[in-house]
């Protein structure tokens, strides 16, 4: 008899932006002429940049010739692109990551969701709440946790991230195993400091726990003094895997490719106390479960760091931030508090009401998707998540509606 792995039967029924865009869909069923405006799931709405759609080209015709046809290529990825993510976005911002430390893949989602493989089944786990549901889902998966009782799994460890503590949280009150932070934070849009990410490598250190750092909005960062790595922390080497992603960056979400990185020097410990290379296990997992991502989206990513490419990039993550700032002065105006949308394309606002009803009273009354707090967790509850990433004419005419619906 095929058996089920009960650890799924604890789950929501369904993931967060699916029953958002389930949502949705019912709505724009019964409303089929109301113009729906999206700004829910952080997804891209500008065109590739030109420099990475030129590059994409030249690399479809290459696989068109026999010469320079590419069939298997590395798993970790091509060179060409490793050596540029090193140069350009660590070692140019003295962080000390090799080529050969990274590990090129299809989507941040994937490498946060499938790295917990790794652990053994008893580690203690600290997560942030609010969270991405992505680092809580798959330890449940993976049979982590105990049941779901009043928005919590038991056996992980909740690190609240409130008003109170401008939502970056405080080192755990117990010792914990492996820690999940996201800097600049998805849903809340806080951003730490270099002296607040030093507390955790230093605490990871001490306890040899291991941090999962997700950077994947750090492009999205303006004020010069935030690290945009953990690895511009001394000691993060020892302690610390880092997920990137182009999909914010450069609108690669259709297009897919991300990486991780894993240094050398980060280490693993058996029931018996003795360390293994957590690098040569991930390269290990990485080699027999996953073929690469294709030539040509490698040679798309890596026109990223041409100089035309990224300036187009910039451009880009411009226009998004415009519209993160338009969105916080608007809630702000309205007497929302709000945080975020400085240094992240995410606006999280307390909305003063459960938040699944401020949902349906935006989706109802406006016309617009945001995505409701409570589904990153217990702490989100009375707040909104509002992404920037739409085009400003949309933003500008969301803003109008939300701003009537609001005052109505
Ligand atoms: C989000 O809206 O939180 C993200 O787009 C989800 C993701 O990147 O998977």
């Amino acid at each position: 008899m095929i058996r089920l792995n009960e650890h799924y039967l604890k789950l929501n029924s369904s993931y967060l932006f699916s029953e958002i865009a389930k949502r949705v869909n019912a709505f724009q069923k019964q409303n089929p002429s109301k113009e729906i405006i999206r700004l829910g799931i952080g997804d891209v709405t500008n065109a590739l940049p030109k420099a990475c759609i030129e590059a994409f080209h030249k690399a479809v015709d290459d696989m068109a010739n026999d010469a320079t046809f590419k069939g298997y290529g590395p798993e970790q990825g091509y060179e060409f692109l490793r050596e540029k993510i090193a140069r350009f976005d660590f070692q140019a911002r003295n962080a000390d990551i090799e080529a050969d430390e990274i590990f090129v893949s299809d989507g941040a989602k994937c490498d946060t969701g499938n790295f917990q493989e790794l652990f053994s089944n008893d580690l203690s786990i600290a997560v942030p709440d609010p969270v991405y549901p992505v680092y809580v889902d798959t330890n449940v998966m993976a049979g982590r946790t105990g049941s779901f009782e009043n928005g919590r799994y038991s056996g992980l460890y909740y690190l609240e991230c409130t008003e109170d503590n401008d939502f970056i949280p405080s080192l755990p009150s117990q010792k914990v195993d492996l820690i999940y932070l996201c800097f600049p934070n998805n849903p809340t849009g806080a951003v730490a400091t270099r002296s607040q990410l030093k507390q955790w490598v230093d605490y990871a250190r001490k306890e040899k726990a291991l941090i999962l750092f997700d950077a994947a909005y750090e492009a999205f960062i303006y004020d010069l003094s935030l690290p945009h790595s953990i690895y511009e922390i001394e000691g993060a080497r020892e302690c610390a895997v880092e997920f990137r992603s182009y999909s914010k960056t450069a609108g690669f979400t259709g297009t897919r490719c991300a990486y991780t990185v894993v240094p050398k020097s980060c280490m693993i410990y058996d029931s018996q106390g003795n360390q293994h290379s957590l690098h040569s296990l991930w390269n290990r997992r990485h080699c027999t479960k996953f073929n690469g991502v294709s030539y040509p989206v490698q040679r798309a990513a890596e026109a990223i760091y041409s100089e035309e490419g990224a300036s187009q990039v910039r451009e880009i993550i411009d226009q998004y931030m415009t519209n993160a700032s338009m969105i916080r002065k608007t809630m702000t105006e309205k007497g929302y508090s709000c945080t975020g949308g400085e240094n992240s394309p995410y606006i999280w606002i307390n909305g003063k009401i459960d938040s699944w009803m401020f949902f349906d009273k935006l989706l109802s009354e406006a016309g617009v998707v945001c995505t409701p707090g409570a589904g990153f967790g217990r702490c989100g509850e009375g707040y909104i998540r509002i992404s920037a990433f739409n085009k400003k004419e949309n933003v500008e005419k969301a803003l109008v509606r939300i701003g009537e619906a609001l005052t109505a």
